[in-house]
């Protein structure tokens, strides 16, 4: 079948992920696959804006690699790589950066977000961030990225670069992508306020063990108002309720709604029912996980791989944009 273009999309390499990053992103990701040419890239460059040590860096990139291949990524027909294997970005980045505001970058929100959260280390990386996306997504002459809410300014500003430099170099060599907006639950950790990530330490991997995801289910906060077994309680504000209507059959979310607004079902039972369901749920894939792990050589070989098919379609976009500069 036909595809209908190519989706790009990177993220940080932030090792096991959890729930939160497969609702987030994924769960789409896999999806996509169906209908399009997937480029999926894993940002170990972007990572040094934040990070402070990277001693970590190259295990937590195969801890990703190997969840985003167990839940479903197929790297026969889905380009995975990591994003310095193909030093063809920072090449871009840097032409990219001569046709870049600086006053524009430094009001994004995001940068002003990332400056309160490193104060004792704004570096210069840190402002081009957003320049070293857009070359990430248009070294590969992507049509679409699907985003979050939060990364939307990013490609907003993504689609300026490439009209700048398309104008100033009087050139069709860069491709503007679309924004694909996609329904992003927001996924709360098991705090039911924050939204769920590592560095809060309110996630739930989903590469935990059965007994592990348990104990955490059952830290989980559910409806503030109701204080004892009695009580009845709303569903519509509850963090674990609303998990279960992504993992749990349709008849028993209704149970579970009827009855905890009468206080038939009490909130250690609710639990004790989602752990197992997510558990059922996430069976196949922590089987594939095991199973993919057992011979790491073969993650990185899908990434040297990966990489490869990266490099072959950079080069030729490198290729264009040198002669639109009339480099010598
Ligand atoms: N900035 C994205 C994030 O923080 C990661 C990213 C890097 C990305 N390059 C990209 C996302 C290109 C989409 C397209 O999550």
């Amino acid at each position: 079948m036909a595809k209908k273009g190519r989706v790009f999309s990177g993220a940080r390499p932030t090792g096991r992920q959890h729930l939160g990053n497969y609702l987030g992103a994924i769960k789409n990701y896999v999806a996509l696959q169906d209908d399009y040419d997937c480029v999926y890239c894993i940002v170990d460059l972007h990572a040094l804006t934040t990070i402070e040590t990277t001693a970590d860096l190259k295990q937590n990139t195969y801890e990703m690699a190997l969840d985003w291949l167990a839940a479903g990524i197929r790297p026969e027909e889905t380009t995975l790589f990591i994003q310095s294997h193909v030093p063809q970005v920072t090449e871009l980045h840097t032409i990219l950066s001569m046709v870049t505001p600086l006053g524009k970058l430094t009001d994004l929100p995001t940068f002003k977000e990332k400056v309160r959260q490193n104060e004792s280390n704004i570096n210069y990386g840190l402002v081009g961030y957003p320049v070293l996306m857009t070359a990430d997504i248009v070294l590969y002459r992507s049509d679409v990225v699907p985003v979050g809410i939060d990364q939307a300014p990013h490609i907003e500003f993504a689609r300026e670069i490439v009209r700048s430099f398309n104008y100033r170099y009087n050139t069709k060599a860069l491709l503007e992508p679309q924004m694909k907006n996609t329904e992003i639950p927001k996924v709360l950790g098991i705090d039911g306020k924050e939204k769920m990530g590592k560095s809060l330490n309110n996630h739930i991997e989903l590469a935990a063990t059965p007994d592990e995801t348990r104990l955490r289910v059952m830290q989980m906060v559910t409806d503030p108002q109701r204080m004892r077994r009695t009580d009845p309680g709303n569903p519509d504000v509850c963090n674990v309720f609303s998990m279960h209507k992504i993992f749990t059959p349709a008849e028993d979310v209704e149970m579970i709604n009827r009855e905890c607004r009468v206080a038939g079902i009490g909130c250690v039972d609710c639990k004790k029912r989602f752990a197992e369901n997510l558990n059922k749920s996430l069976e196949p894939f922590r089987a594939r996980r095991e199973e993919i792990g057992k011979t790491p050589n073969d993650v990185w070989d899908i990434l040297h791989d990966g990489a490869k098919r990266a490099r072959t379609i950079a080069e030729k976009t490198m290729a264009d944009v040198r002669e639109a500069l009339q480099l010598p």
